[in-house]
């Protein structure tokens, strides 16, 4: 009878030293001598590799000579003390099956380190490299992170369209969704295109955000989050930027601006606390790999409480800095990733969430001040990346918000669900977006955030 396979993770913990065990996994490097070889197998369960020892006594050339970088295994042992450093057992092998064959002219990942660049272009295989395993595992980590928090705390999950009839955001970078023949398009009378023979019967796109349904979820729940992909088609080409990015929106009944700030705070450094403490051997390796003050930086965002300050102190901030920064700044200027980096990596040492922003450069559903200027806004930003969260408290008042939508030309007939939560049983009610790439990004370092999604979708690039 055949052994029952373990996972390489489970295996090192070292409980079956002394039985048979069967492992399955790739051939990660091959080497030895004439009298024993030594292959390091991989099953993606962990960082770590096990040691298969072959003993050539009871394996011939012709036998081991299919075991290359790539191929794959289900190898049969008794599990033994390790004599080689840095690992507790290895596997003496009795017998090994190759299921799959790696030839080496043409397997592209072969033992040595190959560039981040290099590896893009073979996102197919890239997760069965050290960093990209380390990656993704974060990644998963990550999820289940953001899941366990808001379910302790009550909060449920909703699920919100992905095909919308509306902007959100109101900037008009949407990915149009249509079954019309774009050869030949129906015709109104007038000469535009007639959308009522679209398949939804009017104009329809990706979401850039499932916040407004999600008001309609905490206005009825009271305490709701989503966790989903959403689409931008702006032309940004930028290391921090995909046109496919997942997002994570809480959003809350009774929350005033305060409230959102502290959430958005905690659930930050859960997050990162809860990677710390569940992904530390995948953190451990890109640290040791790419950025060794990384373990650092994440410490100090847990144990130091951000800085909150108004976008008005920061651009005084920035303007009295002396710095030549390359856009110009001044009141009612939308921030840039340099000003963003400036405040948080120089001036702070710290993350900052800026609140208050003039109303002319952010969207349509934020709560207008006082001052009549400035809204309810706030952008969590962090060292290396800039923006993470974007948020605000919403305007509840239903006649204050219908004039925003008149100034800013926002078309009424896709909005008056929404405007419904306003004229029955209003609330004050705040939420915001963290984007899932840029909180990955923070985690493991990396530095291009096509290399924290298994396979980016970015401007003329939609590959595998
Ligand atoms: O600031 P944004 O555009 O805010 C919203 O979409 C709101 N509806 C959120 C809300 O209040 N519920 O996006 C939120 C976050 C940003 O802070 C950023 O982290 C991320 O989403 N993000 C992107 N991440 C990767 N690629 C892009 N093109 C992104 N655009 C935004
Ligand atoms: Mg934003």
């Amino acid at each position: 009878m055949s052994i029952k396979r373990t996972k390489i993770v489970d295996l090192l913990k070292g409980e079956q030293i002394g039985q048979n065990v069967c492992v399955k996994g790739w051939v990660r490097t091959r080497r030895g001598n004439k009298n024993v070889q030594f292959v390091a197998l991989n099953d993606g369960s962990t960082i770590k590799n096990v040691q298969i020892v072959c003993d050539l006594s009871k394996f011939s050339e012709d036998e081991l000579r299919p075991i290359t970088t790539g191929s794959s295994l289900c190898v049969e042992g008794a599990l033994v003390e390790s004599q080689g450093k840095g690992q507790t057992c290895e596997i003496q092998a009795d017998k090994i099956t190759v299921y799959g064959t790696a030839d080496p002219e043409t397997y592209p990942l072969q033992k040595k380190g190959h560039t981040l660049e290099f590896l893009r272009e073979k996102a197919h295989l890239r997760p069965r490299t050290n960093t990209f395993g380390a990656v993704l595992r974060i990644r998963h980590t990550l999820a289940f992170a953001v899941h366990k928090f808001f379910n302790d705390k009550g909060f449920f999950y909703l699920n919100t369209p992905l095909i919308t009839a509306s902007d959100c955001e109101g900037a008009g970078a949407m990915f149009q969704v249509t079954t019309l023949d774009l050869n030949n398009l129906p015709r109104t009378e007038e000469g535009k295109i007639d959308y009522e023979q679209d398949f939804f019967g009017k104009q329809t796109s990706l979401t850039v955000s499932g916040q407004l349904e999600g008001e309609l979820g905490a206005t009825a729940l009271g305490a709701i989050y989503t966790f989903g992909p959403t689409f931008r088609a702006e032309n940004s080409n930028t290391p921090r930027h995909l046109s496919e990015f997942w997002m994570i929106e809480p959003e809350m009944a009774f929350y005033e601006i305060a409230d959102n700030m502290d959430l958005a705070e905690e659930f930050i450094k859960y997050c990162i606390s809860y990677a710390l403490e569940n992904a530390r051997d995948d953190i451990e390796f890109l640290a040791q790999m790419y950025d060794n003050e990384l373990i650092d930086r994440l410490n100090f965002v847990v144990n130091n409480e951000f800085v909150r300050l108004s976008y008005t102190d920061g651009i005084k901030i920035l303007e009295e800095s002396g710095k030549k920064f390359e856009f110009p700044v001044s009141w009612g200027v939308d921030l840039q990733s340099e000003h963003e980096r400036y405040l948080v990596e120089q001036h702070f040492k710290k993350p900052v969430i800026l609140t208050d922003y003039p109303k002319e450069i952010k969207a349509f559903y934020m709560k207008l001040n006082d001052d009549g200027k400035t809204v309810r806004a706030m952008d969590v930003l962090f060292p290396k990346i800039g923006e993470i969260i974007g948020g605000s408290q919403r305007e509840e008042n239903y006649d204050k918000l219908l004039q925003r939508i008149e100034e800013l030309n926002i078309p009424m007939k896709d909005m008056w669900w929404y405007l419904d939560t306003r004229r029955f049983g209003t609330v004050p009610h705040s939420g915001f977006g963290l984007g899932f790439e840029r909180l990955i990004l923070f985690v493991t370092g990396m530095t291009n955030i096509r290399d924290v999604i298994p396979f980016p979708r970015t401007p003329k690039n939609a590959d595998f």
